[in-house]
């Protein structure tokens, strides 16, 4: 079995909406367990963290980086890098924000250095940008040109259903690829280092 953990923070739904996204795919790779995990429980739940070959980061995009509840939770991981204890694991992220641009980008730099902190392996988007030339449209899959992980973009008057169906996808695509990733990658891990 193949265990991939995702920790998120959402304040109003619309993160929690992606992470479940990224879960659906996941559990789309046969062989796979995902467990989804708020930020405010990592803590209590750390041993499915432990377990993980691969940890999936999210956090809505707040004041142009992640929001304090993750960072919370980001500093608490402090304890397992003095161990080295996710050395080696796989990770990725996602993030949303309500504008287009948003300034997402800084978000998901901060979880990608998270994970390099850690020693992890980043797996991006692996998808190619949508929404970008005149046959393009907002349904497209990665309509905001995203590469490092999933910027989906919701709308800020609205709760869940402000989510484009394409952004929903985008997720699940990108959970799919952590969970095929995980299995290649726990068939064949590196040593770990001293
Ligand atoms: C404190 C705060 C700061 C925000 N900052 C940004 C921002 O920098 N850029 C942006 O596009 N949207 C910003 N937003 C909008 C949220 O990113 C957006 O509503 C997102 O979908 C919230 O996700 P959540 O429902 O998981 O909390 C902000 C919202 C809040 C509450």
């Amino acid at each position: 079995m193949t265990n991939v953990a995702i920790v998120f923070h959402s304040g109003y739904g619309h993160t929690k909406a992606i992470a479940e996204a990224v879960a659906k795919g996941v559990e789309q790779v046969a062989g796979t367990k995902v467990s989804l995990i708020p930020a405010g429980e990592a803590e209590a739940r750390e041993a499915e963290l432990t377990a993980a070959d691969a940890i999936v980061f999210g956090s809505p995009t707040y004041m142009g980086g992640i929001s304090a509840d993750f960072a919370k939770f980001k500093d608490w991981t402090s304890k397992i890098w003095m161990a080295r204890g996710w050395q080696n694991k796989l990770a990725a992220g996602f993030t949303v924000s309500a504008s287009w641009g948003g300034d997402k980008q800084g978000t998901l730099h901060q979880l990608f250095t998270l994970a390099q902190q850690h020693g992890m392996l980043w797996v991006g988007l692996g998808l190619a940008p949508g929404n970008n030339h005149s046959k393009g449209s907002v349904d497209d899959l990665n309509r905001t040109g995203a590469s490092i992980g999933v910027m989906a973009q919701a709308h800020a008057d609205q709760g869940i259903e402000g989510i484009g169906q394409s952004e929903l996808r985008t997720a699940e695509l990108l959970g799919q690829r952590v969970a095929e990733a995980a299995q290649r990658w726990q068939a064949a891990p590196l040593a770990k280092a001293a």
